[in-house]
């Protein structure tokens, strides 16, 4: 089967095999038979973090757990349950257009709702982390259903304990959402809250339209030209560095992490060692948003990678800074 539907980048290439559930009891029925228990597998979302390599000989899974139900509420907060196979952007309408707040800031991420729970997608100031009460995964080895509490997934920038030492053990099959039925707006992320502004009030439904108007003026549109959103981490570095940095390049963009660190963008970094629009055969640095690498049509995994080695080096040796790709290689 063909993957070029199933990656954003647009990469053309095949898997053996391509499963798809829409039940707890369907992919428990799956994980105990023989398509899953004799070959590899890798478990996909909406593609949009992926970056293959080459064919995959194996078994590619997916979710089709589609359900967005209303599970209980209190005076000041619902909480939702939705199933891992949800496009995510369809569950902030939803919320948006119930009044639901948390999530209105993460509008116009692509991917799906496990992938999402997985590598805590964040955009804005806000990260998924902020509004997960549980998840609730299946386990590769047993079939067995567990619930995780917010404080189990050990969320931190782009992480959890998905990615890290339950990597590849369990698969999300739902998350209970908290969200707030009087919603707080976080409007500091650089100059966000005047944008919002310019579109009205400020409520759920004018930071929803700000934020997709900000992103489709950076972003490129996946369906015209292949990408898998940031391509890269921002890096973490220490403060003592930062400040060494700082009295060299004076205007260096930067977010305080903790007392002792500090992120800056890997997009400006890029831009620095003048990357923004460049080429390299069919692989390209976009020329609204450095940090988005873009396939200009047929280009292979390998000279995508090829790119981020290159910019890789140049990052480091203009800036003493290691980029750590956050798109999957496989
Ligand atoms: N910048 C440049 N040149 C560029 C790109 C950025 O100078 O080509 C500078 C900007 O001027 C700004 C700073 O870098 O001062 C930050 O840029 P931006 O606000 O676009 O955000 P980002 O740090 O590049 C992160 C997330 C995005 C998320 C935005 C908005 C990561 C890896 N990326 O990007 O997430 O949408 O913030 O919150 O944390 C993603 O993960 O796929 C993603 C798109």
């Amino acid at each position: 089967i063909s993957l070029l539907p199933y990656n954003t980048f647009g990469i053309d290439v095949k898997a053996d095999y391509f499963v798809e559930y829409s039940s707890i009891e369907e992919l428990q029925k799956v994980l105990t038979s023989e398509i899953v228990t004799n070959q590899p597998f890798l478990h996909i979302g909406g593609g949009s973090n992926l970056l293959f390599l080459k064919d995959y000989s194996g078994v590619i899974l997916h979710s089709a757990i589609k359900s967005i139900e209303k599970i209980r509420e209190d005076d000041n907060h619902v909480y939702v349950e939705v199933g891992s196979g949800v496009i995510w952007d369809d569950l902030v309408a939803y919320c948006v257009s119930h009044g639901w707040g948390g999530v209105e800031n993460l509008s116009l991420i692509p991917g799906e709702v496990g992938a999402a729970a997985v590598q805590n997608i964040g955009a804005y100031g806000v990260e998924i982390q902020d509004v997960i009460s549980e998840v609730y995964a299946v386990a590769k080895e047993t079939a067995t259903v567990r619930a995780f509490t917010a404080e189990e997934c050990r969320y931190g920038y782009r992480s959890s304990v998905f990615k890290g030492d339950l990597k590849g053990k369990y698969i999300i099959t739902s998350v209970l959402l908290r969200l707030d039925k009087k919603p707080h707006f976080k409007l500091n992320y650089q100059h966000l809250e005047e944008e919002v502004l310019k579109n009205g009030d400020v409520n759920l439904q004018t930071i929803r339209q700000t934020i997709i108007a900000v992103r489709e003026s950076k972003l490129p549109d996946t369906k015209v030209l292949g990408n898998a959103g940031s391509f890269f981490m921002n890096p973490v570095i220490s403060k003592e560095y930062f400040i060494a940095l700082q009295e060299k390049y004076p205007n260096i963009p930067h977010y305080t992490v903790s007392e002792t660190e500090e992120k800056v963008p890997a997009g400006w970094l890029i831009d620095q060692c003048g990357w923004k629009g460049k080429k390299i055969g069919r692989a390209g640095v976009h020329d609204k948003q450095a940090l988005v690498l873009v396939n200009t049509g047929g280009a292979t995994g390998a000279e995508i990678v090829y790119l981020a080695q290159e910019i890789q080096q140049s990052v480091k040796e203009k800036y003493g800074i290691e980029l750590t790709p956050e798109v999957n290689y496989i």
